[in-house]
């Protein structure tokens, strides 16, 4: 097993991941009613995201905590699938990829995973 190298792994990466969160129904329903997303349009997204955090190309503008706010509003987002989120990213990460990389990865999804869970604390207060 290799590191995470470039934006085709980060592909492979988030294809896999969106693949098990899609085939879990505890937290599908996020990705499929409350938000509709189109999958050939979000991997995209996601690569450039994860691209810019770990591999330090530019490209993502937006402000995610605000995108997860958001969705908040909507249905509440809670610790219980943040867990789930995790579980899945951190096994599809250590499926496929072993290195300084694959650890930097599940570290800043946790960090993220963390800030989103306080700013969502914070705007239900
Ligand atoms: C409970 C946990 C989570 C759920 C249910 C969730 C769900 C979603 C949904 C439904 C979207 C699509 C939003 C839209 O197109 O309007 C989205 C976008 C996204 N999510 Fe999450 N998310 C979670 C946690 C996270 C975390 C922890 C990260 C990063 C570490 C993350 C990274 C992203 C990225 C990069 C996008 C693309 C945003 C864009 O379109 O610019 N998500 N998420």
């Amino acid at each position: 097993m290799k590191d995470i190298q470039n934006q085709e792994d980060l592909y492979l990466l988030v294809d896999s991941f969106y693949k098990k969160l899609l085939s879990d129904d505890s937290i599908s329903y996020i990705f499929t009613a409350v938000v509709k997303i189109k999958i050939e349009e979000h991997l995209p997204i996601l690569v450039t995201f994860w691209s810019q955090a770990i591999l330090g190309t530019g490209g993502y503008t937006k402000n995610l905590t605000q995108i997860h706010l958001d969705i908040d509003k909507k249905e509440h987002l809670t610790p219980e699938l943040f867990k789930i989120w995790l579980h899945h990213f951190y096994t599809t990460v250590d499926e496929n990829f072993i290195g300084e990389k694959a650890e930097q990865i599940k570290t800043q999804a946790l960090s993220i995973a963390t800030i989103m869970q306080i700013k969502i604390i914070q705007q239900n207060e």
